[in-house]
């Protein structure tokens, strides 16, 4: 096989901070290969016309390390495989689009970072034969196969952040104050965030709680002098029995919207205690802003191995973080999975034994 002169990068999914920095170095390092990189813009929508893509050389990166967002746009929609789209050259069925344009445009193979939405279709155009190399990206860390996903340490520094402040109101008050950060299906930023900034509560999916049980633990805090508490719930987070809270049902390719449990418990949690509550939602405050030092290592790091595995011919692949190497992973192992908390965490069985409730 001849070797490969050029590449293409493409952001999918939902933002996290260290996107950037991936994107600088997949640069940085094609371009001292010798392999030229083209920046596909707004995910696999940037291979469905030649205008929506840009040649970037390390000129182009300058900057950019610290920077939140990406620069090459994102969607978080659809599958690719079941869609048609109108192109200059008439109605399209997308994905065969994109393998067209793949072709025409000289490239040898693509970088796709992404959380699992992404990372499967990444998985499906490696089927119809695109070289791929994924990176897994998001805030929620619940990508299989990888210790960490960059953006998820900032996600944690920032709602830990928050949790310190909220803690001196709270105080202050007497009140119970309810944080709800990010974490669809899996309580990494619930469990992470509030270990670090000391709530009292963390509520996460993987454990249905029992909001009597938490009531209970909140009020023993008063015997001793704690008159105030703070919890953590992750948006995935649900009672016994109970259901997700949904802003928005799923909807013509758009997955469902979670939000909302933060306020429900607050409103419950004033009820069975007495005292006074409020919640606050951090929402995409956590996915805003400059990526921590951790995660722009993180992020280079991937970047980095990602043109090493497309410069080795090692596609299908996903880069990983398997503390203290970066390796590649089969993407075949990792797509239409969830990495969850487990019940056997020693973060959670240290929590517990510290006296945090989980509402079980
Ligand atoms: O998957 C990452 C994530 O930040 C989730 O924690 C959250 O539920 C979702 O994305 C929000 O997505 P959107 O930006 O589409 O509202």
């Amino acid at each position: 096989m001849p070797p490969i002169t050029r590449i293409g990068v493409l952001t999918g999914g939902g933002d996290a901070p260290g996107l950037n920095a991936v994107i600088r170095a997949v640069v940085k390092s094609a371009y001292n290969a010798g392999i030229e990189c083209i920046g596909l813009e707004d995910s696999f929508d940037g291979l469905l016309e030649p205008g929506r893509s840009r040649t970037l050389t390390p000129r182009d990166v300058r900057g950019i390390m610290r920077l939140g967002g990406t620069i090459l746009g994102t969607v978080n929609r659809g599958n690719p495989f079941a869609n048609f789209i109108e192109t200059s050259e008439g109605a399209k069925n997308y994905s065969d689009r994109c393998v067209e344009m793949f072709h025409k445009m000289g490239l040898g193979a693509l970088v796709v970072i992404g959380g699992d939405g992404t990372l499967a279709i990444a998985h499906q155009f490696c089927g119809v034969g695109v070289p791929i190399v994924g990176v897994p990206k998001t805030i929620d860390n619940d990508i299989v196969g990888t210790t960490n996903c960059f953006g998820f340490d900032t996600a944690v520094a920032f709602a830990t952040d928050a949790i310190d402040r909220l803690h001196t109101t709270a105080e202050a008050h007497r009140r119970i104050i309810v944080v709800e950060v990010m974490g669809r299906y899996a309580g990494w930023i619930a469990l992470y965030a509030g270990v670090a900034g000391g709530a009292d509560a963390i509520l996460i999916p993987e454990i249905p709680f029992d909001l009597q049980a938490v009531g209970d633990r909140l009020r023993e805090r008063d015997h001793w002098g704690a008159h105030f508490s703070i919890v953590v719930v992750a948006e995935g987070a649900f009672p016994a029995g109970g259901k997700l809270a949904l802003l928005e049902e799923a909807h013509d390719g758009h997955v469902e919207r979670l939000g909302g449990i933060g306020a429900k418990v607050a409103d419950a949690l004033g009820t069975l205690t007495g005292k006074e509550t409020r919640s606050v939602v951090l929402g995409h405050l956590q996915r805003g802003g400059a990526p921590t030092s951790f995660d722009r290592v993180l992020a280079t790091r991937f970047g980095g191995k990602a043109v090493d595995l497309i410069r080795q011919g090692e596609f299908g692949t996903m880069v990983a973080f398997d503390p203290p190497d970066i390796i590649a992973r089969p993407l075949a192992e990792v797509v239409g999975k969830t990495k969850t908390v487990p019940m056997n965490s020693d973060l959670l069985l240290t929590a517990k034994a510290l006296g945090v409730t989980f509402g079980d």
